[in-house]
């Protein structure tokens, strides 16, 4: 993937972080004190954010591998002149 679509992947996981960060907490306070009830549209927003989180948060984390994957093939890869298009395998 490219840089730029890494870059937003981040963005967007870092912004559906604060909506989630305040609806995490009330809802374990509704929960537990039994008082107050959540309507249950915000319930299902919470789980939407939470599948987002984890869809994004997910990508990002397997973003060092496919980069260490990426390097590893391209240093495997002959080095092909441009002028001669001969390959270069002095490494
Ligand atoms: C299954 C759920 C989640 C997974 C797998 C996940 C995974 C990750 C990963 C791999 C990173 C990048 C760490 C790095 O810099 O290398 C990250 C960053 C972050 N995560 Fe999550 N995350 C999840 C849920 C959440 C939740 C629930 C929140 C907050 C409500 C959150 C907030 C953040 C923030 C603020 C960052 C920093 C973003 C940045 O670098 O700008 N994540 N997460």
């Amino acid at each position: 993937m490219s840089k730029s679509f890494n870059k937003w992947t981040r963005v967007i996981h870092r912004w559906f972080a604060l909506p989630t960060l305040i609806l995490i907490p009330l809802a374990v306070i509704s929960k537990f004190a039994g008082t107050v009830h959540l309507p249950p549209q915000l319930e299902q927003i919470q789980s939407l954010l939470m599948l987002l989180l984890a869809i994004t948060g997910g990508y990002l984390y397997l973003i060092p591998y496919i980069a260490k994957q990426k390097r590893n093939k391209r240093k495997a890869a002959p080095v092909v002149s441009a002028v001669s298009g001969v390959a270069n395998d002095e490494s």
